[in-house]
């Protein structure tokens, strides 16, 4: 097993009790970005395809930042700034921190070079240690670390994502990996659905471990009787949509869905190519044939919403999905299993949800939205999630490309209905 790979799979090493100490998790996490860039060359690293995207240093000089800033320089005695000019290159979007690289512009980021930022993360990497060694922690800074690790983990998933947005845009049409051997293409699961009884529901995180801010408070939540599928949306059920005129009927689409369409001239999924009368699909693993079985991904909300509605369903909301995902355990085909793309679902069974974790997240009808009494942190820190709490739809559940551990039942993602350069699919819901 390469390093990168046993990285991927989380062989951190483990405390007695079991369960991986903070500061075991802190550095597994700060080692499995390196190792997740380690593919690529320092020109790879430096480019961004797109103004959602960001470079792969940005990437590693960003989420080291992070710990500088909000751990390292309010709680480490004595700590030596890197580079003061670091901060206005890697702060993303903290008003409160001051004034940035704009978003659009990191590509332009020659400088600091990829050595640089690779002795920049070795310099907080070895305060960090030093910071932990010193076993008696302030609760804020353990949930400052817990923070950090969460955050960079997030970073993981863009990092392979937003790698993937410039390879696809690149003549030579690069592969990130190589496919994992025992992936077959086969037919998925047969299109099912599981009916959930209505009622009165807590939802949201009941404050056991770490969970983001936009999680909670829990609170009641009114579900009526709905069913939802078995599995996600594939590939086939996608270009049996496209062959059936969806992105060319306009009585399917939101309004801003339509005017989107047309402007943007989408006649498919993001990444996919008309090829010999088929569609090719750019993917961390190369440019490949469409596989038909597996999950449709980097669709937006707006074309998850045309497709639900042209089959004759809804989306479902994120409570529907949070009460059907249940006690069911929180495992599935995330960067741990090393595909590196949604596969197809197993057949479980009447009655049993697969993908429900990993291979795609799922949009849901839901917008991010506050939950009743939720209040943002105050400071720096509390611009996390609440100040993104409009024109964005929830997604729930993970993708292939989200680090082990970063997923839960509750857990929020959010994007703009417009953006599909995620690992985005969909899964159908509708009323009993
Ligand atoms: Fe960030």
């Amino acid at each position: 097993m390469s390093a990168r790979d046993a990285a991927l799979r989380d062989d951190a090493p483990r405390t007695e009790a079991g369960s991986p100490s903070l500061h075991n998790r802190l550095t597994a996490t700060r080692q499995l970005s390196a190792e997740l860039a380690r593919p690529l060359s320092d020109e790879d690293q430096v480019v961004q395809a797109n103004d959602d995207a960001s470079p792969t240093k940005w990437h590693l000089a960003h989420t080291t930042w992070f710990f500088e800033a909000f751990l390292l320089k309010p709680f480490l005695q004595g700590y030596r700034v890197f580079d003061e000019s670091f901060e206005y290159c890697f702060n993303s979007y903290y008003e409160s921190v001051g004034p940035r690289q704009p978003r659009a512009k990191r590509g332009l980021l020659t400088r600091p070079s990829g050595e640089d930022v690779r002795a920049y993360r070795e310099h907080v990497d070895a305060a960090l240690a030093n910071f932990c060694a010193n076993g008696d922690l302030p609760s804020a800074a353990q949930g400052l670390i817990e923070l950090g690790i969460n955050h960079e983990q997030q970073h993981q998933e863009l990092l392979l994502t937003d790698i993937l947005s410039l390879f696809a845009a690149e003549p030579l049409k690069p592969a990130y990996a190589r496919a994992s051997p025992g992936v077959a293409v086969a037919e998925a699961a047969p299109l099912d659905f599981v009916s959930v009884d209505g009622g009165i529901f807590d939802v949201g995180h009941d404050g056991e471990g770490f969970a983001y801010d936009n999680e909670g408070p829990r609170h009641e939540a009114l579900i009526r009787p709905f069913k939802l599928a078995n599995r996600c949306v594939t590939n086939g059920e996608w270009a049996a949509f496209i062959e059936d005129g969806g992105y060319a009927t306009p009585t399917l689409w939101l309004a801003d869905g339509w005017a989107t369409v047309k402007a943007q001239g989408w006649t498919a999924p993001l990444y996919w190519e008309e090829a010999d009368g088929g569609f090719m699909q750019m993917s961390l693993l190369g440019f490949r044939p469409v596989d038909p079985g597996a999950p449709v991904g980097h669709v937006s909300y707006y074309e998850a919403d045309a497709f639900a509605r042209w089959a004759g369903y809804r989306l479902p909301t994120e409570f529907e999905w949070e009460v059907a995902a249940g006690g069911l355990p929180v495992t599935g085909r995330t960067l741990g299993a090393g595909h590196l793309r949604p596969v197809r679902a197993e057949a479980r069974g009447r009655g049993a949800l697969d993908q429900i974790y990993g291979d795609v997240w799922e949009w849901t009808g839901s917008a991010h939205l506050p939950y009743p009494g939720f209040k943002a942190a105050p400071g720096a820190v509390g611009e996390y999630n609440g100040k993104f709490m409009c024109n964005q739809f929830v997604l729930r559940g993970g993708s292939c490309a989200t680090p082990e551990g970063h997923i839960r039942k509750t857990y929020r993602n959010f994007f703009y209905p417009h953006q599909r350069w995620q690992f985005m699919g969909l899964r159908l819901a509708a009323d009993q």
